[in-house]
């Protein structure tokens, strides 16, 4: 590991932006396929592996949600929420607040009770093992209705024990975010916070719209609100964090090369950045992978990787006081670091 990748998994950051179904690596989903007795169209955990090769987002949701269909019991899923909270600690990941598509799994029969059951075990054991903390994102899919979204809520009320803010992910092209705005609001009124993907493909009015239509405090990537400078001033006037991820947009063909990344001229602009992984084990990196990739590509320095360190706290939907602690930490190990 390189000083400057040690210095950046020695900083205190939080994860705002992962698939806890993005995180199923090859080998465990093998392993769950033939626990659970399910037949997956691969031969071999590296033909798994050489199926990500993708065009776009769909290409990719397409074998996402086919993974996610090997998961069947809570111990499934808490080995999968438990397997990504160590990883991320290692990675330096103090805080994580993550997504989760009950649709995916209601859709297969397999109920809240079971799923949300093995992510809070894993939770609360991750916790006292390691100190590290989670939330949890409950995802509405926008292929799917508004309707549906409203339905999916009702059925999560008795399980939100948790969960600390509602999303919105899927295929984002042809899917605006406004027929969502009923189920935002009965989210907010229940007291969760929102969040949604908008910008990622999609145009830059989407970003305006799930602003506007559905209240979001946070935008998940939102790399096409450059293309409006309206929106740009306001993202910068009212600091609306935007999480990105270098590694997922460089998989999905929104940019070429990690150098053609929106993320360098986000933060010279002063928007309220920081740096993520979507769906690690898809795209071949976690967190500290993101972070080096941004490195290297455009050259940061440990006063920009603090600086990305500290918007992930900021970003986040931590107390004050814990948001103060670990941005002191933040400025501890700069003020240490000899690089
Ligand atoms: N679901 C999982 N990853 C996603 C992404 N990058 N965009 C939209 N929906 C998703
Ligand atoms: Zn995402």
């Amino acid at each position: 590991m390189s000083g400057m990748d040690e210095f950046v998994r020695d900083l205190p950051k939080t994860e705002l932006h992962v698939h806890i179904e993005g995180t199923l690596e090859p080998g465990m989903m093998f392993g769950l396929g033939e626990r659970n007795g399910f037949d997956l169209p691969f031969e071999s955990v590296d033909g798994v592996a050489e199926a990500y090769d993708f065009t776009n987002l769909q290409s990719f949701l397409d074998i996402y949600y086919q993974g996610a269909a090997v998961l069947q019991t809570p111990g499934d899923f808490y080995e999968l929420m438990a397997a990504y909270l160590e990883r991320a600690d290692a990675d330096g990941v103090r805080h994580a607040e993550i997504f989760f598509d009950p649709q995916t799994h209601t859709a297969r029969g397999i109920p809240f009770e079971v799923f949300m059951q093995g992510f809070r075990e894993a939770i609360a054991d991750a916790r006292s093992r390691s100190g590290v903390t989670a939330d949890l994102i409950l995802c509405f899919l926008r292929h799917l209705s508004g309707e549906d979204a409203v339905a999916t809520l009702i059925a999560a009320e008795p399980h939100l024990d948790g969960v600390i803010a509602v999303g919105l992910d899927s295929s984002e092209v042809g899917n605006p975010p406004e027929p969502f705005s009923e189920a935002f609001q009965m989210a907010r009124e229940l007291g969760l916070k929102a969040v949604a993907h908008a910008g990622e493909e999609g145009p830059p009015e989407y970003v305006v719209g799930a602003l506007d239509a559905l209240g979001v405090e946070r935008i998940d990537h939102g790399v096409r609100s450059l293309e409006d400078s309206q929106l740009v001033e306001r993202l910068r006037r009212d600091q609306i964090p935007l999480t990105l991820c270098p590694l997922s947009s460089l998989a999905l063909k929104i940019v070429e090369r990690v150098e053609d990344h929106v993320i360098k001229e986000m933060m010279d602009l002063g928007l309220l950045v920081s740096v993520n992984s979507d769906d690690p084990s898809y795209f071949g990196g976690y967190v500290l992978d993101n972070y080096s990739a941004v490195t290297s590509a455009f050259g940061l320095s440990s006063v920009n990787l603090a600086d990305l360190a500290r918007n992930s706290i900021t970003s986040s939907f931590l107390d004050a006081e814990r948001k103060r602690e670990l941005a002191a930490e933040v400025d501890a190990v700069l003020s240490g670091y000899e690089g």
